[in-house]
């Protein structure tokens, strides 16, 4: 319970990734802001196995759509009016609008789909971020994870296009400035990448072209990911770090 009355604001907490991080801070001893866009009743669900696994935690539902800059702002203000000031941050909710493959045909992404994208995965993390940040700093404690994906490392612009590759490479410098700026202010900044990673509406159809490109054979799964969150959470030594999970696919990095 090394996270005791910590307050712990997950963005698409309704979706796989998400809700298996919930469970992993919960077991540590946070209270859970569950955020979640359409899927009201996972996020319902999800506050109804936590409660049942550990009476009296705190978890509370928040709708959002973080495509829309105005929705952040609400979010943040219903999270510090219902529970307090967030200590920390995962930003985890993520789209990738439209699919195009790794041989696609660029036209097909337009700049309105470009910048949509980007707001979702990028601006909206960067405003909750930026909200998150002056609390952070009077108490001298905060914790700010991004989701963003392997192949941003790997070098190879990923499966869905390079609206998506693109919004989610933007996290790592953004991570990066803010590590650095807050290192003596006691707030580590990190991200997790992941590689492909089934019980989630994002890949719901893996194919065995997929598997066979992982050296382990299989894709990961939620937990695999939120046991990275968990140890970045918990961590204060690791900061400015993005920790790639996939199954040995990239070789070179953490
Ligand atoms: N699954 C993978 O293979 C994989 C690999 C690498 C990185 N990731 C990243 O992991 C993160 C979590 O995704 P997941 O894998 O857990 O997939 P998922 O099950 O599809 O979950 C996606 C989550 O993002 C939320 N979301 C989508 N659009 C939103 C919007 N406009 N506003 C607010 N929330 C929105 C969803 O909310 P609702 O369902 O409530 O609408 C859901 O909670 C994403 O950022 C994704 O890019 C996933």
């Amino acid at each position: 319970m090394s996270l005791k009355c910590r307050i712990a604001l997950i963005t698409g907490c309704s979706g796989g990734i998400g809700a298996a991080t919930a469970l992993a801070l919960v077991r540590q001893g946070c209270s859970i802001a569950i955020h979640y866009n359409s899927a009201k009743e996972k996020a319902q669900a999800l506050v109804q196995t936590l409660q049942a696994a550990f009476p009296g935690v705190i978890a509370i539902i928040f709708q959002a759509d973080l495509s829309d800059y105005e929705n952040v702002r609400r979010l943040h203000s219903q999270v510090v009016d219902q529970m307090g000031h967030p200590d920390i941050l995962f930003n985890n909710a993520g789209g990738t609008l439209k699919t195009i493959g790794r041989m696609g045909n660029i036209q097909d992404i337009s700049i309105e789909d470009f910048e949509n994208t980007w707001k979702l995965n990028t601006g909206s993390s960067y405003l909750l971020t930026q909200l998150c940040i002056p609390h952070m700093v009077e108490q001298q404690y905060g914790r700010i994870v991004f989701n963003s994906r392997q192949y941003t490392i790997q070098g190879t612009g990923g499966v869905i296009g390079p609206h998506y590759a693109s919004s989610k490479s933007a996290l790592h410098g953004l991570l990066h400035w803010i590590a650095s700026r807050h290192a003596k202010d006691g707030i580590t900044c990190n991200a997790v990448a992941p590689a492909l990673i089934v019980e989630t509406t994002m890949m719901s159809n893996p194919t065995d072209e997929m598997r066979n490109m992982i050296p382990v054979g299989r894709l990961g799964v939620p937990n695999e990911i939120a046991s990275i969150v968990e140890l970045l959470v918990t961590n204060a030594y690791m900061t400015n770090k993005i920790i790639v999970a996939d199954g040995g696919w990239t070789p070179s990095a953490f």
